[in-house]
């Protein structure tokens, strides 16, 4: 009994912790809940996932509404703090930047997609210099796009947009069945086998142990050889006679050569020994 107990205070203790470890997006701009909420439930399932992934100069690390990494990296714990998206350079992981925070989410959602976004990152260097001349802080976009055939997905860099005076962003895409309006068409990879090939199968199959067990049988138990050993020959012999015969019937035009009532130019000297056309008599004699 007190066994159990302690399991049970245990395992209370084990959830609190991890959703008191559990951060969330805040939104910051809204001035009521009900217009995020909705974009908030699309991507519900994928809250608390953590991807990491590359483009040709650039690791990304990107979390759903929680940090981007965890842990962080000892001497980057109060810089990185609430970090949604890092961006590191592939080559010197000391030029890393913080794209987004958690912290100042927006979102907006639509019938089967979801935009994430997150404001506040570092400030850029020499691009984006904004309207009043100080340059822009850095963000990201998360565009999460319905598609059946994807489970969970992951996101992936689409562009850096920083070729403009403000307004720069990161922009990601994230391929994924969870924000679809509905999930029951959901494309399942197709099994591959029709009926017809199941079918085909069965019979390859009982065709292979009928022709061997009759093998076996008649060489080992009738003592049959050579050609003998095929299991009920005669039968199929039989068989393959009607067969033809059926062909014979259906398949053959006949020996009934209609006579020629024609004569080609030519016919002459293939030296044919052939009567009087039959239109003979209707010349005038
Ligand atoms: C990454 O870091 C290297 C070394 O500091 C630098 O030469 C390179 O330009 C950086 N790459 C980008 C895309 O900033």
């Amino acid at each position: 009994m007190v066994k159990h107990l302690l399991i049970f205070l245990f395992a209370a203790f084990l959830v609190l912790v991890s959703t008191a470890e559990q951060k969330d997006c805040t939104f910051p701009r809204y001035k009521s809940n009900d217009k995020r909420k909705k974009g908030e439930d699309q991507i519900e399932l994928l809250k608390g996932r953590r991807y990491q992934f590359e483009d040709k100069y650039y690791k990304y690390h990107v979390g759903i509404c929680t940090d981007a990494m965890d842990p962080y990296p000892e001497d980057k714990k109060d810089v990185w703090t609430d970090a949604a998206v890092i961006q590191i350079n592939k080559t010197n992981s000391e030029d890393a930047h913080v794209i987004g925070k958690i912290t100042e989410a927006d979102i907006i959602a639509g019938p089967d997609w979801v935009m994430l976004e997150y404001n506040n990152g570092e400030k850029y260097g020499t691009h984006c210099e904004g309207q009043d001349g100080n340059n822009e802080n850095r963000r990201a976009k998360i565009m999460f796009i319905c598609d059946h055939t994807v489970d969970d997905g992951e996101p992936y860099i689409i562009e850096e947009q920083n070729g403009k005076t403000e307004s720069c962003y990161y922009l990601f895409g994230f391929d994924t069945q969870v924000v679809c309006k509905t999930t029951t068409p959901k494309v399942t990879v197709k099994s591959g086998l029709s009926v017809g090939s199941v079918l085909l199968i069965v019979f390859v199959c009982v065709a292979g142990v009928y022709l061997l067990a009759g093998l076996l049988y008649n060489r080992f138990v009738v003592h049959a050889k050579g050609i003998e050993q095929i299991p009920n020959l005669s039968f199929w012999r039989d068989f393959g006679n009607l067969q033809a015969d059926g062909c014979d019937l259906v398949c053959r035009s006949g020996r009934s050569r209609e006579p020629r009532t024609y004569k080609g130019i030519g016919d002459d000297q293939l030296g044919e020994d052939e009567p009087i056309t039959s239109d003979e008599h209707l010349l005038p004699m």
